[in-house]
């Protein structure tokens, strides 16, 4: 498998323990909670990273998180999606155009994008998991003669938690995606799908011989996908998933992110599947 490394970027010349600094350019509101941050590096360049990689952002004073790259690997910034569930991420998430936070990364394993090449693509995103995806959503459709079919199916607990509703809108202009999204729980204007997310996959549209299956979201809604994915026909070798784990040094050191015999700082967070899936069922460890 070549999915990127710890060291995919201008990471590997600098000392991983110590935070860059990095202004805050843009933010922007997507839902009550969550916020797009632009940052771009007080000196020099931002690292190059690999769709699906992830930085640790640290709030001075309050503490580091590990936050996926949301953005698009063309783009100058690193543009993160943040969701405030705790002390860090509220931190973050009231952050101001102008304000500064420190970052290390990026870090970890991706998508597999190049790999995916001349196949079926099937991106399977429940909530905040399209964060970590968009960045392979972006650079397959920059190149997306390259790919057969790509299917896009969100599952989101309600129509107002739908992320990137715009550009999602956007894509489904294209003739060239499938996009379905489903609801938990719709609301009296809601015409679109409702149930889980996984529900949508037996329906889709793509050649289970050929195609690769990208999935994030919550551990639940991965396994009832990684299993619909299987039912379809797709082998367990070409569907890949995004580990979350408790994250500190976030370069295979701490042990804070152990998943039985890997770490998911390093030999993730994108993991194939045939490669995890004895362990896939361990809730963290
Ligand atoms: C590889 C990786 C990539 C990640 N990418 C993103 C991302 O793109 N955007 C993003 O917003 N978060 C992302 N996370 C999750 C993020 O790191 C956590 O939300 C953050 O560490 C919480 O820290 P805190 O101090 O704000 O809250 P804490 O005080 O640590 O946690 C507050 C409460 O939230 C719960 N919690 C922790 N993490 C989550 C979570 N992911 N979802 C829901 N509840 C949670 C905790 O169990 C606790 O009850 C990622 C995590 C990993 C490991
Ligand atoms: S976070 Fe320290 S080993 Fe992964």
């Amino acid at each position: 498998m070549s999915t990127a490394t710890n060291d995919a970027g201008g990471s590997r010349h600098r000392d991983p323990f110590v935070p860059q600094m990095y202004r805050v350019e843009r933010v922007s509101r997507e839902l009550a909670d969550t916020v797009t941050l632009s940052l771009t590096p007080l000196a020099g360049q931002r690292p190059s990273f690999a769709p699906g990689q992830f930085n640790m952002l640290y709030a001075f004073g309050i503490g580091e998180v590990a936050i996926s790259v949301s953005g698009d690997t063309a783009e100058s910034a690193f543009v993160h999606t943040v969701r405030n569930v705790g002390a860090v991420s509220g931190a973050i998430e009231k952050l101001a155009p102008g304000s500064v936070i420190g970052l290390r990364g990026p870090f970890g394993t991706g998508w597999p994008v190049k790999e995916a090449e001349g196949s079926d693509v099937v991106v399977v995103a429940g909530g905040l998991g399209l964060a970590p995806l968009r960045p392979a959503i972006y650079a397959i459709l920059a190149n997306r003669a390259l790919y057969g079919r790509v299917v896009i199916l969100l599952g989101s607990r309600n129509p107002a938690d739908i992320l990137y509703r715009h550009q999602l809108e956007q894509w489904r202009q294209r003739l060239d995606v499938d996009i379905e999204v489903t609801v938990d729980h719709a609301d009296r204007d809601w015409r679109g799908n409702v149930g889980v997310v996984p529900k949508l996959i037996p329906t889709a549209t793509f050649d289970p011989h050929d195609a690769f299956g990208l999935i994030c979201g919550p551990e639940v809604m991965m396994r009832f996908s990684v299993n619909a994915l299987l039912n379809a026909g797709l082998p367990a070798n070409r569907i890949y998933v995004s580990m979350e784990r408790n994250m500190k040094c976030a370069i295979g050191l701490c042990g804070h992110c152990q998943f039985a015999g890997t770490f998911i700082c390093k030999d993730g967070p994108v993991m194939r599947f045939d490669r995890i899936a004895n362990i896939f069922v361990m809730r963290e460890i």
